[in-house]
């Protein structure tokens, strides 16, 4: 007889206020005592809630009252790019980007320092160059820009978008990749060198979702650093978001699929254009896919009201053009204070199905472990036995109990699984195999 089934679930995260009572006095309900701030929620779970700045406004007082109530950490959204800070070779120019540093370290806040190099926004005499003087050109703007701020930067996106869009997985043509595949590593070299103490990360757009080829194709470049040792702390989702790119169902496996790697993630630029409820709830459902992965450290969105965006038509921000918060910052405000719940990934975690030979008096299950359209690190498959049927033997994974309900997890070498593909494992018992039903759950 063959039987085969299939079900596959993940834990929803729930969390709880507890009104705690003590004798007569009633202390308030946790949802009381949530911090009002977007800043002041995240640092309720060690996290930070930045925007990018603009020098040019840092004289308009409504913007610069948002900034200074809400957010704990900046970004510089032009003024620390190749061509603001060395507009001619060997002359740094560090003017706007210094008054967005001065006011952000005078107000106790961090600073995320964006972007040491990247193919866009190069300086003129930069665009022209090509390979060994380029490569130098590159690495000297790198080691001094990072010795400017040395000692002032959480953060630097040291390489910006440097991977194609689309199915190929490939670099992104531009002059600094012609000048050697190793041109990324070598900046982070030279980044490190330089400022020892910041978080030296790789930025990117569309890695959101994991399943796209330049996800993978970053997630393969981290890998590989961390495996030669190059120094990498952290990946920056740039988290741009559309109707045509919304956030994708597996968010949240890509952050602590990347976290896994034994690096940091931000989400660094975070945008979703839209309005009213679809778009709070897609600014809710990314602050919680943060605040589940240990190593999100933190959120970044890019600009303070819709009317600062650079795509200001598709009022992608927390705050409306007169500064007001829209529906998107109290989606996002909850979200900091453990509110709200998010479905788990769409796509993630793993089915089983169970194959089983009966004889008389016994069986022998084969089963099988598939994940879903994301990879799978560890898995957990769970049977209610019938009664009076007693588990004898097992192969290739980890029983627990040998009757009633049982778990076999992974054995230390079939717990990583391939997004798609499958593991067996099996056991023998004697008894009934009748019904059999086994679920399956994953991380
Ligand atoms: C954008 C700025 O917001 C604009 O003001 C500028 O004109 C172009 O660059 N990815 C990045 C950011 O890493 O630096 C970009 O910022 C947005 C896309």
């Amino acid at each position: 007889m063959t039987l085969t089934t299939t079900s596959g679930s993940r834990a929803a995260l729930v969390a709880a206020a507890v009104a705690i009572t003590a004798g007569a006095v009633v202390l308030a309900p946790a949802a009381a005592d949530a911090a009002t701030t977007l800043g002041a929620s995240a640092a309720q779970s060690g996290r930070y809630f930045g925007t990018a700045v603009s020098a040019g406004k840092l004289s308009d007082s409504t913007y610069v009252n948002i900034l200074n109530r809400e957010f704990d950490m900046v970004t510089a959204e032009n003024e620390m790019k190749m061509d603001a800070t060395e507009p001619n070779p060997g002359q740094f120019s560090y003017g706007n980007a210094d008054r967005i540093v001065n006011h952000a370290v005078a107000r106790g806040m961090r600073v995320r320092g964006h972007a040491l190099a990247w193919h866009q926004q190069q300086p003129g005499w930069m665009q022209s160059m090509e390979g060994s003087a380029l490569r130098q050109a590159m690495l000297n703007h790198v080691t001094q820009v990072a010795t400017h701020y040395r000692g002032k930067i959480y953060a630097w996106d040291v390489v910006n978008e440097a991977f194609a869009d689309g199915s190929s997985g490939a670099r992104r043509d531009s002059n600094l990749q012609r000048t050697g595949n190793d041109w990324i590593e070598a900046a982070f070299r030279a980044a490190r060198a330089a400022d020892p103490g910041a978080k030296l990360c790789y930025n990117d757009y569309n890695t959101d979702d994991w399943s796209h080829a330049k996800t993978q194709a970053v997630y393969r470049m981290v890998q590989d650093f961390k495996a030669r040792g190059v120094p990498i702390d952290c990946v920056g989702l740039q988290s741009h978001f559309n109707a045509a790119s919304p956030v994708p169902g597996n968010y949240q496996t890509t952050l602590q699929n990347f976290a896994d790697l034994g690096v940091d993630v931000q989400i660094t630029e975070l945008d979703i254009e839209g309005s009213g409820s679809a778009q709070a709830d897609a600014f809710g459902r990314v602050t919680r896919a943060c605040l589940a992965v240990t190593r999100c450290t933190g959120i970044t969105v890019w600009g303070i009201r819709d009317t600062d965006s650079w795509r200001a038509s598709g009022t992608p921000l927390l705050f409306d053009g007169s500064g007001n918060k829209k529906a998107a910052y109290t989606s996002v405000l909850d979200a900091l204070n453990g509110g709200g719940t998010t479905p788990p990934d769409e796509s993630d975690g793993c089915t089983v199905a169970a194959s089983v030979n009966a004889w008389n008096t016994g069986f022998v299950a084969t089963v099988r472990v598939t994940a879903g359209s994301a990879a799978i690190n560890a898995w957990t498959v769970t049977f209610a036995l019938p009664t009076g049927t007693t588990v004898t033997g097992t192969w290739n994974a980890e029983r627990s109990g040998d009757s009633g309900t049982v778990q076999w997890k992974n054995t230390t070498y079939n717990g990583n699984v391939a997004a798609g593909q499958s593991v067996e494992f099996g056991f023998q018992g004697t008894g009934s195999s009748a019904g059999l039903s086994p679920t399956c759950v994953s991380s």
